[in-house]
């Protein structure tokens, strides 16, 4: 097999949007950064170099990094930190995954420009519904014109939510509808009959998107590099972590102008004034493919019209409801028809009273905080796995996760309970042997909740087999399961005011981060982790620790 290796060298760039510069945390000087491109079945190696003065690690989002923990990447999960001047060589095996995922710094707040696509071609072609004339990276993102880094700080010091970003963007570019950023759009061009593969990936922060480009359909063809039944749609919804491949045919009849809209712009539930802004791009039919200069059209625009309203659940709901996997002989959907352990999670937005002598600027002058089964988790300041590898005393410390609320309340009704659940700070782990086939009921909680919470899991794909609203009834619901061609994934939205159940073969040796993708959230505590045990045989256990694996 091919070993492909990649340099990456974490320092800081000036980059200016929307008429500010500042200098941003950037792997390469590159935002957004390189794009990496294997092939199943290779070995990579990626050497990361910290030129900055602040720790930092990569994590290789989507991954399995099988029987690898050690280069999953996040901090004091899997691993310290890389600190100044030093390097720390990602190695790892591409195995039995192929699509669209992509790669983020995994500490602080620093994913929100050091960030790229990983693209992965599979060992077998696959055949879509037409021939695929080009491949087109979709990245979202967010822009602040302060230092992300100061805001994560902010939040901590205040106990206060986190400012809206100031713009979000399409492959960094914020596009027209924001100031100062005509010059700084997003253009695709693409000629007429032709089919495309756009490979989309959500690395806003805080936001789960809806997306649509004016007139035009698309094919969903896989979620988080897994292939699934195809179905056309409007527009799709993407959450913070997840990926998502579509078609689209290049099939209109363009104006004098040729372009056509593509914008994407939040979905919340909220009635507060969170940020409803839209970024813009364009779709340019030419004749033939060549690079020329193209301007972006001035104003006026006007937003595609089957581009989703910002509150629009119905939408949401049923485009989660369409998606399934291929379950075909060559692509089987190995969901587990039957479980050994069930665990249900309460997710959900606290609020802490404020200390004595401090001042509080959350919700009612409290701080906020976010728990999963009454415990935020706190990052310890040591890496968990070298503590679990080297079976270290404080690995009981890690274990004992809690598998169901300590204070089950009706999780979705109006309960004055909810504010207070009695939180309690700890860094606990579900702690479960090799092979175990894990069923986790995911529940949010109504208290605060605007949006859907995406929730990932490390080192596991896992099978999507029900989601609802209200309170999850575990007599009736498990019926309902889908256990047939359930959605493969490795972030999954979880319906605000409702419930989602994940079934996951626990296959892969390590310490793995479970958490809410929205980074706020993640802040907050809205995080849980879990150890899967060695098995019986070597090929089922966890390589040793690289030599240069970070000391803290
Ligand atoms: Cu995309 Cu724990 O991360």
């Amino acid at each position: 097999s091919t070993t492909r290796r990649f340099e990456f060298s974490v320092e800081w760039k000036n980059v200016t949007r929307l008429c500010y510069t500042r200098p941003i945390l950037t792997v390469n000087g590159q935002y957004p950064g390189p794009t990496i491109i294997v092939h199943e079945g290779d070995n990579v190696e990626v050497k990361v170099t910290n030129r900055v003065a602040i720790n930092t690690t990569i994590h290789w989002h989507g991954i399995r990094q099988y029987r690898t923990g050690w280069a999953d990447g996040p901090a004091y999960i899997t691993q310290c930190p890389i600190g100044t001047g030093k390097s720390y060589t990602y190695k790892f095996t591409v195995v039995d995954q192929r699509g669209t995922l992509w790669w983020h710094a995994h500490l602080s707040w620093q994913r929100a420009t050091v960030n790229g696509a990983f693209i992965i071609y599979p060992r077998m072609p696959y055949q879509f519904s037409a021939p695929i004339q080009d491949e087109i990276p979709i990245m979202f993102g967010e822009w602040w014109n302060l230092d992300v880094m100061a805001i994560e700080k902010y939040m901590m010091l205040t106990g206060d939510g986190p400012n809206s970003s100031d713009a979000y963007t399409i492959n960094g570019l914020p596009g027209p509808l924001y100031s100062c950023s005509l010059k700084d759009t997003f253009i695709q061009t693409v000629e007429h009959g032709k089919t495309y593969l756009l490979r989309i990936i959500n690395a806003a922060l805080n936001d789960e998107l809806f997306f649509a480009v004016a007139n035009h359909t698309f094919t969903v063809v896989e979620i988080d590099a897994v292939y699934t039944k195809p179905f056309t749609t409007k527009a799709i919804m993407i959450a913070p972590g997840q990926t998502t491949n579509v078609l689209l045919t290049a099939n209109q009849k363009p104006d004098h102008s040729g372009m056509f809209v593509m914008a994407a712009r939040p979905y919340l539930t909220s009635v507060f004034p969170f940020d409803n802004s839209t970024t813009i791009g364009f779709l340019k039919y030419i004749k033939t493919t060549k690079t020329e200069t193209i301007q972006p059209p001035l104003p006026p625009y006007t937003l595609p019209d089957n581009l989703p309203p910002m509150h629009d659940t119905v939408f949401a709901t049923k485009f989660a409801n369409k998606l399934r996997s291929l379950g075909s002989a060559d692509y089987p959907c190995n969901v587990p028809k039957t479980v050994d352990k069930k665990v249900f999670t309460a997710i959900s937005l606290n609020l802490q009273d404020c200390p004595a002598n401090e001042t509080c600027k959350g919700f009612r002058n409290k701080r906020f905080l976010a728990s999963m089964n009454n415990q935020s988790f706190i990052r310890p300041s040591t890496s968990i796995l070298e503590c679990h590898y080297k079976n270290l005393t404080s690995a009981n410390l890690f274990s004992n996760f809690p598998e169901k609320p300590p204070f089950p309340f009706n999780y979705t009704g109006v309960d004055p309970v909810a504010e207070n659940m009695n939180t309690k700070f700890g860094s606990k782990l579900l702690v479960v042997p090799f092979g175990t086939k894990l069923e986790i009921v995911l529940q949010d909680t109504n208290f605060l909740n605007p949006e859907n919470h995406p929730i990932h899991v490390h080192g596991h794909n896992f099978f999507v087999v029900g989601r609802g609203f209200g309170n999850y009834n575990p007599l009736k619901d498990p019926l309902h399961y889908n256990l047939v061609d359930p959605p493969e994934r490795n972030t999954v939205a979880v319906p605000m005011g409702g419930w989602a159940a994940i079934r996951i073969n626990a296959d892969n040796p390590g310490v793995w981060f479970v958490h809410c993708h929205l980074e706020e959230h993640t802040t907050w505590g809205l995080a849980m982790g879990f150890i899967v045990e060695g098995g019986k045989h070597p090929s089922q256990c966890l390589v040793p620790p690289p030599d240069d694996l970070p000391p803290c």
